[in-house]
């Protein structure tokens, strides 16, 4: 479309190139002197070359080249004073009033546009007239259609010119909002990348918690039991135990590095593994503590076994630690929608609804909660019974399947 645009500007360019030639041509054959005719047609076309310059340094119409506003009005004010200048040297000058008709519809509004054909209309019926005497037919009836016809075109091509700016609009609009597009799409990719980063270090932590943390608290204890020991034998004990440990431990740091299941999981069920570390709590810290099974823990997904191992990781650690207790049970109960594990001491039990401690590195405090953001992930939950002096019972469960527990 732009450039059938382009196409009628050139047109209407030769056109009026091509009138003035005619018209200067037939006004030297009639014998108007040189000096007149150049002095009038040299202007006239002076005039019209000022347009686009005027339009450049003014702003243009709607059309592109014919300036826009009361400079445009005045530029083809100009022209028409030009122009009947030139109609009163040679009468044939009256030809060019169709290319004054086409300027007429791309500077005025529909109205003035039409006022002024007909003014101009006027002017070349009736100069001949005045010249002449005579009136005839197609001395109406041709310059009549001759401005009809322009008019029309130069609002045809006004219509062209609006239709191309709408469909400009459309098309930046829309370049506007793929680009709004793009950048949300790269907004999203960024925060699912931020996302990803932040769940993968809470993975770490929470697993750096459950196993590395832990190892050392049991390391530091074994030291300081060992350093305490007068007898070698119960030293060299605390020394293997300490060693062991250590092995253990950089084992599931190789692990939680590599996001592998836990060791204790590893080629093995999630009974074997919590009996593995009951044992070693119960050796460890001489607490009576027992492993109770009510179910088929069998083939239950590895984020679930994972998420319940660490649990009991977690609240073993917590009666080694904190409870004082004499005796530890882990209870498993496999039912047909949901997995719950048990972990209940009879320690000096504290107050849950007190206000946590501030999770701290020199102090911890990260334990229950990130047990409760990892079974929350998983759809499940922790629940917390203690009272200070009546021990502490901490129950997690997860749903199975579809289904969720009660
Ligand atoms: N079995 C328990 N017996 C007595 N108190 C407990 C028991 N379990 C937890 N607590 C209390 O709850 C608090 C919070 O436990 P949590 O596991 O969140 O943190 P922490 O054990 O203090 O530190 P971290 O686990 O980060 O090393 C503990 O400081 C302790 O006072
Ligand atoms: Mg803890």
């Amino acid at each position: 479309m732009q450039h059938a645009l382009r196409s009628l500007r050139v047109l209407q360019h030769a056109v009026f190139a091509a009138l003035v030639a005619i018209c200067a041509s037939r006004a030297w054959a009639i014998g108007v002197h040189p000096g007149v005719l150049l002095g009038v047609t040299v202007p006239l076309v002076a005039c019209y070359a000022a347009g686009p310059l005027l339009a450049r340094r003014f702003g243009a119409g709607p059309s592109g080249w014919v300036p826009a506003g009361t400079v445009g009005v005045l530029w083809l004010l100009a022209l028409t004073g030009c122009w009947i200048a030139s109609v009163i040297v040679a009468p044939d000058h009256v030809w060019l009033a169709f290319s004054l008709w086409l300027l007429a519809g791309q500077v005025l509004s529909f109205g003035w546009a039409i006022a002024y054909a007909a003014a101009a209309l006027a002017i070349v019926v009736l100069h001949p007239w005045s010249e002449t005497g005579h009136l005839t037919t197609a001395g109406v009836l041709g310059p009549s259609l001759g401005a009809v016809f322009a008019v029309v075109v130069s609002r045809g091509q006004m219509a062209l010119v609006s239709e191309v700016l709408e469909r400009q609009k459309l098309v930046q609009s829309l370049v506007r909002a793929q680009q709004e597009a793009d950048s949300l799409h790269t907004e999203l990719a960024d925060a699912q990348r931020r996302a990803g980063a932040l769940s993968e270090r809470a993975r770490l932590a929470r697993d750096i918690h459950d196993t590395l943390a832990q190892g050392f608290s049991s390391i530091v204890l074994l030291s300081r039991a060992g350093s305490e020991a007068d007898d070698p034998v119960r030293l060299r004990d605390s020394l293997q135990r300490i060693g062991q440990t250590a092995g253990d431990n950089l084992l599931e740091a190789r692990r939680v590095v590599a996001a592998l299941t836990p060791s204790d999981l590893a080629g093995s069920s999630l009974v074997a593994a919590l009996t593995r570390v009951v044992d070693r709590f119960a050796d460890e810290t001489g607490l009576h503590t027992e492993l109770h099974l009510d179910g088929e823990p069998g083939g239950l997904p590895t984020t679930i076994e994972v998420a319940l191992l660490r649990t009991a990781q977690g609240a073993l650690a917590n009666v080694r630690r904190h409870a004082r207790a004499s005796r530890a049970d882990v209870s498993l109960s496999v039912l047909a929608d949901s997995v719950r594990l048990d972990i209940v001491d009879d320690g000096i039990g504290f107050d849950p609804a007190a206000a946590p401690p501030v999770p701290d590195p020199a102090h911890g405090g990260y334990g229950l909660p990130s047990t409760r953001a990892r079974l929350r992930e998983l759809g499940g939950g922790l629940e917390i019974e203690s009272a200070p002096g009546q021990g502490t019972a901490i129950s997690a469960w997860l749903p199975l399947g579809t289904g969720s527990a009660p």
